[in-house]
């Protein structure tokens, strides 16, 4: 749902038992409150119960991969820091980094627990 940008983004996620859960952006009018393709995905999965994923694939119909934003990386890093990212448009896919380092140095519960 992208009616302010369209630029429509998909994502699947993959669980260990190899569930695929999916998710697309999701635009809003006061455009901050859009949440990405890769949020959706993960906060579904989440929500149904699932906690262990091995791959998830980004696609979007694009020259160049698009690659996961700051606040997906974060989100990403927190509950599936090894996940195998795959980025595509519609033509080819490349693989990319895990949010384990497509995030250094992140923000993460032991940064606030005493
Ligand atoms: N978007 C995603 O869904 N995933 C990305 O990895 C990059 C950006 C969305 C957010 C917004 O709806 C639109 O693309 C333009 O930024």
């Amino acid at each position: 749902m992208a009616p302010y940008s369209n630029f429509k983004v998909g994502a699947a996620l993959e669980t260990v038992d190899g569930l695929i859960i999916t998710g697309c952006n999701i635009e809003n009018a006061s455009y901050g409150l859009t949440v990405c393709a890769e949020r959706v995905a993960m906060f579904k999965a989440l929500s149904d119960g699932h906690r262990a994923f091995v791959r998830l694939a980004v696609v979007a119909d694009t020259e160049t991969p698009t690659t996961p934003c700051g606040a997906c990386r974060q989100v990403l890093w927190e509950f599936a820091p090894d996940l195998a990212i795959v980025l595509a448009n519609l033509t080819a896919t490349t693989s990319h980094h895990p949010p384990r380092e497509l995030l250094p140095h992140p923000f993460g519960g032991r940064s606030w627990h005493r």
